[in-house]
């Protein structure tokens, strides 16, 4: 039996590009656009149309470049927001209109001033405005997890009345944790009438580094599309990284039994396009991504990798296109990596001379972070004969 497919909803381009130093022009936001449609993620949310021209014109323009994915445009839920959104999104071959209003009780005394009823009111318009336009409507109660779990249901309920499709229940400022986020999803899968017929949505954000296991708990929960960034970018502490939530549902999907339409292949040429594109690098001990997410250094680890990959390697650098399991040769490191380094730099060493050429590496490590190639090629050349 085939397992449940969940769909990647990619907003890089906008909750992404929200992230302090991660803007992109029109030019730069198509570069990356393809590459998203490369990836095969199933939702390209392209951005704010009624931000400013540069955003109107960026969406309209991947609305018309990228024809696989739907192209999602977002906006509040008022008449002229849509109405912008509409507009730049409508060229696409399948084009989504994602409407939003916050629900909490904050927002709505601090924010937005409005009570409630008034809330309701303002939703009920907004889908029904963006319906008139477009089939596939997404609606987002923005701080859901902050929100009375009670007006979320009611929130929903008139949201689904008015014909909206997808049903998106945001982390916004990353306030949740795991158990109590699949509570909330199942809660609303239990009470919101005709929730059965649309998509449960989660949107997480990582204030808490939970980004990722939140948005997993929800699938587990019920959820059935998870919106996500190339390399986690977004406001603040950054989104659910994509990459992250794609690897786990890959790995162990023994226990969260979905798939994605992701070509795993991909995720690397995507990850290392963002940073080229933004300037803002990826820190190297990022899950998947980061330089050092196949990297070993201790000599017990590398042991093992050289015996056997699945020692220390849950999955292959290839299969996320990135080069290869990297055993970098630093203070930690034994005879076996150093010996294979050797063997690989052409020069086989018997137990003699790799014993003597040990000693030379260790002594530089203590002075070194990393050693490199032309290190060891210089063992070879001077400090051998010279022992
Ligand atoms: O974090 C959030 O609530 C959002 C919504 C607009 C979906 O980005
Ligand atoms: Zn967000």
């Amino acid at each position: 039996m085939g397992s449940e497919r969940i769909a990647i909803f990619d907003t890089t381009l906008r909750d992404g590009e929200q992230s302090p130093g991660c803007s992109m022009n029109l030019d730069e936001k198509l570069l990356m656009a393809r590459q998203l449609e490369a990836l095969g993620v199933d939702v390209i949310e392209a951005g704010f149309p009624v931000a400013s021209e540069d955003d109107f014109a960026a969406v309209q323009a991947v609305a018309r470049e990228c024809r696989k994915p739907v192209i999602a445009a977002l906006c509040r839920a008022l008449p002229r927001d849509i109405e912008r959104a509409w507009q730049a999104v409508s060229g696409a071959a399948r084009p989504r209109i994602h409407t939003f209003l916050a629900t909490s009780d904050i927002h709505l005394e601090f924010k937005l001033q409005k009570t409630r009823e008034e809330a309701l009111v303002m939703i009920r318009e907004g889908v029904r405005t963006a319906k008139s336009f477009t089939p596939d409507v997404e609606f987002s109660a923005e701080d859901a997890t902050r929100s009375d779990w009670d007006f979320l249901v009611a929130v929903f309920t008139v949201a689904i009345e008015e014909g909206a499709t997808v049903l998106n229940v945001p982390d916004t400022v990353g306030y949740t944790v795991p158990d109590e986020y699949g509570r909330l999803i199942r809660y609303l899968k239990d009470k919101v009438p005709g929730i059965d017929g649309v998509t449960i949505s989660v949107h997480c954000h990582n204030d808490l580094g939970l980004a990722v296991a939140n948005s997993l708990a929800a699938v587990a929960a019920g959820a059935r599309q998870v919106e996500c960034t190339v390399n986690g970018i977004g406001e603040r502490a950054g989104n659910a990284a994509l990459e992250e939530v794609v690897m786990a549902l890959s790995v162990r999907r023994d226990a969260l039994p979905f798939e994605t339409g992701i070509h795993k292949e991909v995720i690397t040429r995507a990850s290392q396009t963002l940073a080229n594109i933004t300037g803002v690098e990826v820190q190297p001990n990022k899950a998947i991504v980061g330089r050092n997410a196949f990297a070993h250094e201790s000599g017990i680890h590398q042991h093992g990798m050289l015996s056997h990959r699945s020692t220390y390697e849950i999955m292959t650098p290839e299969s996320v296109g990135a080069n290869r399991t990297s055993l970098v040769l630093g203070k930690h490191s034994g005879r076996h990596a150093l010996g294979k380094r050797f063997e690989e730099l052409g020069y086989p060493l018997d137990k003699p001379a790799l014993e003597k050429a040990y000693k030379l590496f260790t002594k530089l490590s203590d002075q070194k972070k990393e050693i490199f190639d032309e290190d060891l090629l210089a063992i070879v050349r001077d400090g051998l004969t010279q022992i």
